[in-house]
């Protein structure tokens, strides 16, 4: 970490709010109730079709998109924006050209959010990501580059190209040097334990355990922010990563930001070797405990909530599949009402 890297989390979740609510495809996703393997309720938030892209990941490159050409805009006109259709900012929008690095939904809504303002997009996808997801991309807009032979490679590849004229790199994930952007990422995902909030403070009826997975962290650590910030029944909070990817686990057991090298996991969007530093921060605060998973456990888990209703991959059923393995090793004291995100829908 540099000395001055800011790793405070202080989101601005209602611009975040009212931002989406004045966007067409924005609908509060549903929060409904599924069966576990004994016969236990579970609550579970469905990310599956949120605002066309299949994923939680909607509400974050998006919404970072917005905020920074916002900032351009007033910069540029004194004007805040509120006119994104009108000729005069789309034409200004079209000299922004917003870069990452990708393997899956991250790139997604670098995409979809680019095109949606009239700005350009392009994402590095290593050798190894599927030409198919190179093919969705271009649907969206974006130029599709081909950097490195890993996924590491194609972030160092999105950093040097970052640099050109006009382009702006949107991370997910921050390191030392590099927070700000990807904390506007995590504001939009804020979203998502407010629309929660305030249907438990409806129903009264609130989780007494959240399972949280986790990437580089930015989704765990928005929500557990929210819920440690404003939920009038706090839970215990879990945090679910891969056994092959358990970076968050393992900066905590260290004490300090660590990386946990392993094979690849076939919860491909959970197999982050490195955490957002900003995340491991707000995590550290927040009195989360951690659960790994097997890539078996993670394909189980996929299996069944798809069977319930849900098709889902093992990352996104991996909260489903820590609250399987804590129920089969705990015996139940207390009534438990927990929850789950089905983060990802299947493509
Ligand atoms: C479906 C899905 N679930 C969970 C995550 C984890 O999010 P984060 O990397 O913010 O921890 C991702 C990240 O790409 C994802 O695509």
């Amino acid at each position: 970490m540099t000395a001055t890297d800011d790793l405070s989390f202080v989101p601005d979740f209602v611009r975040a709010q009212e931002f989406f609510q004045g966007q067409e495809a924005y609908a509060v996703s549903p929060l409904i109730e599924i069966t576990g393997p004994d016969g236990q309720s579970i609550l579970a938030k469905n990310e599956t079709q949120r605002m066309g892209l299949g994923a939680f990941k909607a509400l974050g490159a998006p919404y970072a998109v917005a905020r920074l050409l916002d900032d351009a805009w007033y910069e540029k006109t004194g004007e805040t924006l509120t006119r994104m259709k009108d000729a005069d900012f789309r034409e200004f929008a079209s000299g922004h050209t917003f870069v990452c690095a990708s393997a899956g939904n991250h790139g997604m809504g670098v995409a979809a959010g680019a095109r949606a303002m009239g700005a350009k997009a392009r994402i590095h996808l290593a050798q190894t990501v599927p030409q198919g997801f190179g093919d969705r991309l271009r649907t969206f807009g974006a130029e599709v580059v081909r950097s490195g032979d890993v996924y590491d490679e194609s972030v160092a590849a999105a950093i040097a190209d970052a640099k050109t004229p006009g382009a702006t790199l949107l991370a997910d994930g921050t390191w030392p040097g590099y927070t700000e952007i990807p904390k506007l990422v995590m504001e939009g995902y804020c979203v998502i334990a407010e629309e929660m909030r305030q249907q438990f403070e409806a129903s009264g009826q609130w989780p007494t355990h959240v399972y949280l997975q986790a990437g580089v962290g930015g989704l765990a650590a928005a929500m557990s922010h929210m819920i440690r910030l404003n939920w009038a029944e706090q839970p215990e909070l879990i945090i679910v990563e891969p056994g092959a990817a358990s970076c968050l686990r393992a900066s905590h057991l260290a004490g300090r930001v660590t990386r946990s090298d392993g094979p690849d996991s076939n919860m491909g969007r959970l197999d982050c070797k490195a955490p957002s530093i900003v995340a491991w921060d707000v995590l550290e605060r927040c009195g989360v405990s951690y659960e790994t998973l097997s890539e078996e456990e993670g394909q189980a888990a996929a299996e069944a909530v798809t069977a319930l209703g849900i098709a889902t991959t093992p990352s996104g059923a991996a909260g489903y599949g820590a609250l399987c393995k804590r129920t089969n090793q705990q015996a139940r004291t207390q009534e438990l009402r927990p929850l789950v995100i089905i983060s990802e829908g299947l493509a």
